[in-house]
């Protein structure tokens, strides 16, 4: 359902192939979001946020390094969209998650498709540009 799409390609290879794995976890996250047959998400769920977290973070690490290398001029806005995007993730409530499971992982993956899709198409893109 959610994967990388020809459109959201950045040309550059290696921020390209970390961008197809978060499109991958997205796609864990609404399989998740569709499967009847777990009755409790909740240890689900927070192992879902916990792999977004990490490899988000690992990701944003590379692709600064890669836009400090190239001196590139627009990095300020890519930092604050990238800590913006981690805090939404830090403080997420796991007790309220816990208590609304399935609006919490229909949220989560609205939220997470929602940025990805806005920050490659309007951020990322345009890096080395
Ligand atoms: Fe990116
Ligand atoms: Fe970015």
């Amino acid at each position: 359902m959610y994967e990388l799409k020809e459109e959201y390609l950045t040309g550059i290879e290696q921020i390209d192939r970390e961008h197809r794995v978060l499109f991958e976890i997205a796609d864990e996250i609404y399989q998740l979001c569709e499967n009847e047959f777990v009755p409790d998400k909740y240890d689900h769920i927070v192992n879902l946020l916990q792999r977004l977290k990490q490899y988000a973070i690992m990701h944003f690490e590379h692709e600064e390094a890669y836009m400090e290398s190239i001196h590139y001029k627009k990095m300020f806005t890519q930092k604050i969209q990238h800590d913006n995007f981690k805090r939404k993730l830090e403080t997420m409530d796991l007790e309220i998650i816990d208590d609304n499971q399935d609006q919490a992982v229909e949220e989560l993956l609205k939220f997470v498709t929602d940025w990805l899709v806005e920050h490659i198409m309007g951020t990322d893109k345009q890096i080395g540009k």
